[in-house]
């Protein structure tokens, strides 16, 4: 059987039942589009997630549809910044082999809104030869591959094609500035992490709008101080990172290793639906999660004082740094840990006996007064900073928090002549590397992604008046 497959903006003239037709999805097709999704994937969409990817800024959802209906085909994916994310492809299995995928990838990359696109990702499953020798034929190359990313466990293979009529793309442009590859940009091999359901242990309110979550996830592997994970909330009963669509960053705060699994702990702030999601999951529950994520502090030198500045939720960056640092000092009997915590009042300073019982010194403040000193804690470090300007130890600054605070404390370390370090929190889609969506801009005007690059970067490579992008 042969199909003819018309584009909607063909077929306007043609009259005939049988005439399949290519066109983007509207509301009233994702019934259809989930239960024709639901038939030939494994790890398909819901229709919650086909709804909440459709009312997603620069989605795009393309099918396949017979004159009764019936879904033949469709096409899921987004666009953002000159770079472009196939999420997945499905295509009925009485009907395959004739073409109907290709056509739906040139229905999306000739449409008007996909025109400064100038390069595509996807992943695949690396057991699904078809679907590799499919984008193979269609242009696609390999550029790396992710140990054990799906749920099951398996690999996943990141394929990449460049638009021959976009050689000068925004993503080219700004990878040459920041001297990233393509093929780095899309893809780190070498780092392991790793693609779960993990079971909310604990998800518990804290103070005015906190919670403390505890995962437990089998095979985590070893992280860093300021390393990160992406979380998908429900992903359990909407499957495959359906609701919210995208996946929400969080510090991994603290971790507790088990013989088979670990738990992991996250300190989070309600701010929005993908917060507010995370706020709402019970113990027994599922939780998608990516990770560990990015790359974090640099460890302490010998002998160091280690000043670290944590405001708002930013201080969950902090607290395995601040244990490292500690650790350090006790084992060399040298060196000296300083932790300074802020927040606009005390009720948002849940972790600080966590902080307080590393024996450390901890310095609390806060706007209101309710705890510590009164005012923002870039008036403590300034004073630290202060009295160990004739130290000839090092004097190193470790901050996370809100970016003016970070500002602040990277002025403060620039005048006093020390090193600073911070994590950005820049918002972000995919967390490593595909989409570009945390893209900030370095100091001399290069790009830098905070899922791939940084989370932390040394203060000095931030321009600061453009750190959002
Ligand atoms: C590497 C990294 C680690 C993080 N760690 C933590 C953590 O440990 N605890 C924690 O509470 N938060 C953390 N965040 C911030 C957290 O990811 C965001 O608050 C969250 O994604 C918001 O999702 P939402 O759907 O609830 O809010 P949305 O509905 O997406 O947004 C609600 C409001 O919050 C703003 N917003 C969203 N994301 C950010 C952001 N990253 N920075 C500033 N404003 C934002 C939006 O502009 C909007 O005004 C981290 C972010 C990054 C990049
Ligand atoms: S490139 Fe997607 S979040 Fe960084």
């Amino acid at each position: 059987m042969s199909v003819d497959v018309r584009d909607e903006r063909e077929i306007k003239q043609v009259q005939g039942a049988d005439v399949w037709r290519l066109r983007r999805a509207a509301p009233q097709d994702l019934r259809e589009i989930a239960e024709l999704a639901r038939e030939v994937l494994c790890d398909a969409w819901t229709l919650v997630g086909f709804e909440e990817h459709l009312r997603a800024a620069r989605s795009d959802l393309w099918w396949v549809c017979g004159s009764d209906g019936r879904a033949a085909g469709y096409l899921a994916a987004r666009y953002l910044a000159g770079e472009g994310e196939i999420f997945s492809i499905g295509v009925r299995a009485s009907l395959r082999r004739q073409g109907l995928a290709s056509r739906l990838l040139k229905a999306l990359e000739t449409s008007q809104e996909w025109r400064g696109v100038a390069r595509i990702h996807l992943e695949v499953r690396e057991s699904n030869q078809a679907a590799q020798a499919f984008y193979a034929r269609q242009g696609f190359v390999r550029v790396g591959k992710r140990p054990r990313y799906y749920p099951d466990g398996e690999m996943a293979i990141l394929m990449t094609r460049d638009r021959v009529d976009s050689q000068t793309s925004m993503r080219d442009a700004e990878s040459r500035a920041c001297g990233v590859s393509a093929q780095a940009v899309a893809g780190a091999e070498g780092t392991l992490p790793i693609r779960a359901q993990a079971e909310v242990v604990v998800n518990r309110p804290e103070a005015t709008a906190q919670y403390r979550l505890r995962l437990r996830v089998a095979n985590w592997p070893s992280v860093a101080p300021g390393q990160f994970v992406m979380l998908t909330p429900k992903a359990g009963a909407a499957r495959a990172c359906s609701d919210p669509l995208l996946p929400r960053p969080m510090a991994i705060y603290r971790v507790f290793e088990g013989e088979t699994s670990s738990e992991i702990e996250i300190l989070y702030r309600v701010v929005g639906r993908g917060t507010g999601l995370l706020s709402e999951v019970s113990p027994g529950d599922q939780v998608g999660l990516v990770g560990p994520l990015g790359r974090g502090f640099p460890a302490p030198q010998a002998g160091e004082h280690s000043i670290l500045v944590g405001g708002g939720s930013g201080i969950a960056s902090l607290y395995l740094f601040a244990r490292a640092a500690c650790e350090r000092v006790r084992q060399e009997g040298a060196g000296r840990v300083s932790i300074l915590l802020g927040a606009r009042t005390v009720a948002d300073l849940p972790a600080q006996s966590d902080f307080a019982d590393l024996g450390a010194e901890l310095i609390l403040a806060t706007e209101d007064g309710s705890v510590g000193e009164r005012g923002f804690v870039t008036e403590p470090l300034r004073v630290l900073l202060e009295g160990s300007a004739a130290s000839t130890s090092g004097v190193v600054l470790y901050v996370c928090g809100p970016t003016p605070m970070m500002r602040a404390c990277a002025n403060l370390a620039a005048k006093c002549e020390r090193q600073c370090f911070v994590s950005l929190e820049n918002p972000m889609a995919c967390g490593f590397g595909v989409c570009l969506g945390c893209a900030t801009t370095l100091q001399g005007g290069g790009k830098a992604l905070v899922c791939k690059d940084g989370p932390v970067f040394a203060a000095d490579r931030i321009d600061w008046e453009n750190v959002g992008g």
